[in-house]
């Protein structure tokens, strides 16, 4: 029986140039190799903020993460691209501690934080997740999403205080603090998650897949928000980005994961320029 042939797959090229999902894994099976801690570390410039050793995890008794290695300098941002399934989600919820971890550690700043729940993650290790799903509270306004970013803080002036400080440098969420977040635009909306999760002022953003289902200028300017928390407010930035132009692009350093494991990882630039990552994840 003639089976229909439904095609998916990455990068911006057109239809012809598209390289199928089961390529991928195919040719990204090939170019598999050996990664050494040694080269991953050289990328963190050796300054090791967050690290993850050995790391063995999936959600039940699906492992998903197969001895997974990173290293991440305080102040650097670091992208993991790869085909859908490979496990790039399952980094970020490794760290902040939505999974089942059965080896390996996650450390930050010298302490193990392998086991601490998200909350505490959030209070007192310096980590946000910003969710890859829409996750503003569509019949609160701007200013009541914000202070939900604080939930977790002691007490509400605080909150307050974080939120107005946030609304002050997003003059764009300040003119419409009043509005119900589900009046804003996409990229608006967007931008309202990011800066919930800095209510509670951060160290490291995990952020999955900022610019899906964005409009480009939108996608621009998501980047360039992030952008600016890094480079001036020194935040650390662990993100996954189906749109790998832009993901390697903005990255200081990239890691393509397939399969679980990490089968290169060099600077955002020289994996853009890499011919195998432009012909399998960039579109030609
Ligand atoms: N909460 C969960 N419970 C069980 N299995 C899960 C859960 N989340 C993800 N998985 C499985 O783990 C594997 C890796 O998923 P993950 O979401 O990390 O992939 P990904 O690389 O982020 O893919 P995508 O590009 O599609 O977002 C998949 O097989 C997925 O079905
Ligand atoms: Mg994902």
């Amino acid at each position: 029986m003639a089976e229909e042939k439904k095609i998916r797959g990455y990068g911006e090229g057109k239809t012809d140039t598209v390289v199928s999902v089961d390529e991928v894994l195919k040719e990204s099976e090939k170019i598999k190799a050996k990664v050494s801690n040694e080269d991953l570390l050289s990328l963190s410039n050796n300054a090791k903020f967050l690290e993850i050793n050995g790391l063995q995890a999936g959600y039940g008794k699906m492992q998903i993460l197969h001895n997974f290695n990173l290293f991440i300098g305080k102040g650097q941002s670091l992208c993991l691209i790869g085909p859908n399934g490979a496990g790039k989600s399952t980094v970020l919820h490794s760290i902040y501690g939505f999974t089942d971890i059965y080896d390996g550690n996650v450390i930050i700043e010298d302490k193990n934080v392998t086991t601490l729940t998200p909350a505490d993650k959030l209070k007192n290790a310096g980590v946000a997740y910003i969710l890859q799903d829409n996750s503003v509270f569509p019949d609160m306004t701007v200013e009541e999403n914000l202070l939900m970013g604080g939930f977790i803080k002691d007490n509400v002036e605080q909150s307050k205080v974080a939120a107005e400080e946030v609304l002050k440098k997003y003059t764009r969420l300040n003119e419409r603090r009043n509005q119900k977040a589900k009046n804003l635009s996409g990229g608006e909306r967007r931008l309202l998650e990011i800066s919930r999760a800095l209510i509670m002022n951060p160290e490291i953003l995990l952020v999955d897949e900022p610019s899906i289902g964005l409009e480009p200028k939108f996608i621009d300017m998501v980047f360039e928000i992030l952008g600016d928390l890094q480079k001036n407010e020194g935040k650390t930035i662990i993100m996954v980005e189906q749109n790998a132009k832009k993901g390697l692009e903005f990255a200081d350093i990239g890691y393509v994961l397939v399969s679980g494991e990490t089968v290169m990882a060099d600077t955002g630039d020289r994996l853009l320029a890499n011919p195998e990552v432009g012909k399998l994840f960039l579109g030609g």
